[in-house]
């Protein structure tokens, strides 16, 4: 059993990015396989044009992972580009992929419809995710559920070339929670670092109180009772950062009425606070250690590559190169 996802430094880390990959990634370190973690930079350049601020993300993305309980005893961790004969094997897999399928992706057709100009690396997004995936013979990614489809197309890029050019590549899946396959973010969508509606897991502490007081209730008065009080964003976030029992019993208090939205919000607050107050702690040493943050990166890159080399070279006589 091998475990990976990538992040891309596309932004800051949010809610959704923890709950969605990084929690999951975290725990399968203690379960039985190995665990392979990278920074999607090459991923991020089809959002991201500013060079200091994919410098900047991809620090933080490592400082994240790190902070949240990435071991790098027990899992590898490494910069996408750092490793780029992925860009080769998305090439071969590029080739295998109809345009069709490429043109069904949701996310594609997502950001195509808010108006984003699409470009070739955009539109291709999901083969160069294939390749990290296949690269390092992966059977469980880790991933929120806007990644379900891509992680269908990688396996059926690997299926085709498996049947084109023989047995090459193992066939992985992806691992979804239930529970936090869809983070919701401030205004009730997705949260998602392209919309603007975000809950960082490491913001300042008033920003964050702001964010989270600011997010829109309607009208009705704390007495009233709320039978609609699952579909309620604050009870829908506290469910994925607090005790179960606690977000069970704020839950019935405002369905029950006698909760106001104000008290809600600060029970929010705390609870988001408190669960990632560790994690705070060990992310202010680590930006005090940014030289092993980048000798981790470092190592990560080099342990990767020696699993990445034969899958490649295997790759490439399957398919007659030399
Ligand atoms: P974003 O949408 O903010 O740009 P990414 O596309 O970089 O986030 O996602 C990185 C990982 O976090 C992926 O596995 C993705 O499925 C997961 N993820 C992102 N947003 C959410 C969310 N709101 N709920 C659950 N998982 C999420
Ligand atoms: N596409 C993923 C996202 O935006 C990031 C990603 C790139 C990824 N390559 C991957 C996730 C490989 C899992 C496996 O969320």
């Amino acid at each position: 059993m091998r475990t990976l996802t990538g992040i891309q430094p596309s932004g800051i880390l949010h809610l959704g990015n923890y709950l969605g990959a990084m929690q999951p990634a975290i725990a399968a370190q203690d379960q039985p396989g190995d665990c392979y973690y990278f920074i999607a930079d090459y991923h991020s350049m089809t959002s991201l044009l500013d060079p200091q601020k994919r410098r900047d993300y991809t620090l933080g993305v490592a400082l994240d992972w790190l902070a949240c309980g990435l071991d790098p005893a027990k899992a590898v961790l490494w910069r996408q580009s750092d490793v780029p004969e992925v860009c080769e094997l998305a090439w071969m897999l590029g080739t295998l992929a109809p345009m069709g399928l490429l043109e069904r992706a949701h996310s594609y057709k997502d950001k195509t419809a808010r108006g984003i100009a699409a470009n070739v690396g955009l539109f291709t997004y999901p083969v160069l995710m294939a390749a990290d995936i296949l690269l390092f013979n992966t059977t469980h990614v880790p991933v929120g559920r806007d990644q379900k489809q891509h992680v269908e197309m990688t396996r059926d890029m690997a299926i085709k070339f498996n049947l084109s050019y023989g047995e090459t590549f193992t066939i992985p899946e992806s691992v979804i929670r239930d529970e936090s396959a869809v983070v919701p973010g401030l205004d009730g969508q997705k949260m998602s670092k392209s919309y603007g509606n975000t809950l960082e897991l490491f913001g300042e502490e008033k920003a964050t109180r702001k964010k989270i007081m600011g997010i829109p209730m309607d009208s009705r008065t704390p007495a009233e009772p709320k039978p609609d009080a699952d579909q309620n964003i604050a009870i829908r976030l506290l469910k994925v950062v607090a005790e179960p029992t606690l977000a069970a019993e704020t839950e019935e208090k405002l369905r029950a009425g006698g909760l106001g939205y104000g008290d809600l919000k600060k029970i929010l607050f705390e609870q988001v606070w408190t669960h990632f107050a560790p994690a705070r702690a060990r992310r202010a040493e680590l930006v005090a250690n940014l030289d092993h943050v980048e000798k981790t990166l470092q190592d990560g890159a080099a342990k990767a590559r020696a699993v990445a080399a034969p899958v490649l070279d295997r790759a490439r006589r399957a398919c007659g190169l030399r």
